[in-house]
């Protein structure tokens, strides 16, 4: 809660607002130095960098990181060019040395909100000297090329699962069979216009937005609803995360003509400090089109999902695969394998895909399922979906007021924390 404003007092003699604990300039300046200190102990490392890098700490003057001749100093001030700038919050220098922070996490998570924190120049360098700072720096993975054989649609469940564990992804053949696919295209089709004309269509994939997303299919028809029956959900899911994994998001997915590919990521970068040792989701993708490596496959490192691997540059998907299969297919993969939306170069035409995201039972949803539902969708949902979305108590979890017994379902209950208003009165 750091630097959070506390809210109004509501009691007399409750209000903390004259104890303080920590001044934030003292903090600012404790963490500027710790930083100044973690760099100058990785200098011999940093000469890999072979480039000239510029530092800043928020508003600070930068300095520079010379390692252009393959040792590195610091410098105050240079005549050249620097290769890559970067401004960032001197505290993540700290958690890239501590393991706390994933550097291709840490690195551009702000520049959402605030421009001016998105290293620029080579990004590559960028990379390289967050992850040099990290006690365990990730190798890059395996370019698909370099692999005998790489996963291919199968009605072959058990072969999904061992290319699953193999390769971090599996691809489910005839999972819908063509009548399927046109209801669930149809109905992604019709809420994207739907959404497009109401003029709250979520797009993305460039300046220009060509893709488009839709999220919280619970919300947006039966059609969503009934597709939460397939029986793929159960040979998969509780296989690999357990009885009571929950759906962080259920999406989909419109690439379009002209979209730029995604950044590289894995499904798991809330997960920090990193962990690379267990996979926290698993994602199901159905695919609605015939999805081919030019209109828009996923892209994917084969083998990415295991050991402390890292691609060098997420913004280029060089080096990987696309997960082509026929309309009908289900991409299944893991949450710790590297990928990204792929670009669509095809002239017309769109790929839209349906995005049934899992993450284990004690991971907080990406969606808020519980504040997202819609209240008329309520009293449709089957006890089955109610688990899937969370309405559910687990492993002490998920409960309502304390109670928290294993395999309850939850909702609304009225009067938690009443009686102290009744006898206070
Ligand atoms: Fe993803």
């Amino acid at each position: 809660m750091a630097g959070v404003t506390p809210g109004k007092t509501f009691t007399p003699g409750l209000d903390f607002s004259a104890q303080s604990y920590s001044h934030l300039a003292d903090k600012v300046e404790a963490d500027v130095s710790r930083a100044h200190h973690i760099i100058k102990e990785k200098l011999p490392l940093l000469g890999e960098l072979k480039a000239l890098l510029s530092i800043a700490f928020g508003d600070k003057a930068p300095f520079f990181i010379d390692a252009r001749s393959g040792t590195a100093a610091v410098l105050d001030s240079v005549d050249d060019e620097p290769d890559t700038r970067l401004n960032i919050k001197p505290e993540y220098i700290s958690q890239f040395y501590d393991g706390k922070l994933e550097p291709r996490y840490g690195l551009f998570k702000d520049a959402f909100f605030n421009e001016a924190s998105m290293p620029s120049g080579r990004i590559p360098v960028a990379i390289k000297f967050a992850d040099l700072l990290t006690p365990h720096p990730p190798v890059p993975p395996k370019t698909a090329d370099k692999f005998d054989r790489l996963p291919q649609p199968t009605e072959d469940l058990d072969q999904v699962r061992r290319d699953v564990n193999e390769f971090g992804y599996g691809i489910a053949k005839n999972v819908l069979t063509a009548e399927q696919v046109a209801i669930m295209k149809k109905a992604v089709q019709e809420q994207a216009a739907g959404e497009r004309d109401a003029g709250i269509a979520q797009v993305d994939g460039g300046p220009n937005g060509p893709n488009q997303r839709l999220w919280t299919l619970v919300n947006k028809g039966d059609d969503f609803l009934d597709l939460l029956n397939h029986p793929i959900i159960d040979e998969m899911i509780p296989w690999f995360l357990g009885e009571h994994a929950i759906i962080t998001t259920y999406t989909a997915n419109i690439a379009r003509p002209g979209n730029v590919p995604m950044q590289l990521h894995t499904d798991q970068v809330a997960v920090q400090p990193p962990i690379r040792d267990l996979a926290f989701g698993m994602n199901i993708m159905f695919y609605l089109e015939d999805v081919t490596e030019k209109n828009g496959a996923t892209r994917v490192y084969p083998g990415s999902h295991i050991g402390q691997i890292a691609p060098p540059d997420i913004f280029t998907v060089d080096g990987t695969a696309a997960a082509a299969a026929p309309a009908g297919s289900a991409l299944i993969f893991e949450s710790r394998l590297w990928h990204a939306t792929g670009p669509n170069r095809e002239e017309s035409g769109e790929r839209p895909v349906i995005l049934l995201f899992f993450m284990r039972s004690f991971i907080r949803q990406q969606e808020n399922n519980f504040l997202s539902l819609r209240k008329d969708v309520w009293p449709k949902l089957s006890d089955r979906v109610k688990r899937m979305l969370g309405f559910y108590t687990t492993g002490a979890l998920g409960g309502v007021d304390g109670e928290v017994r294993e395999g309850l379902f939850v909702e609304w209950k009225e009067g938690v924390g009443k009686m102290r208003a009744a006898h206070g009165r």
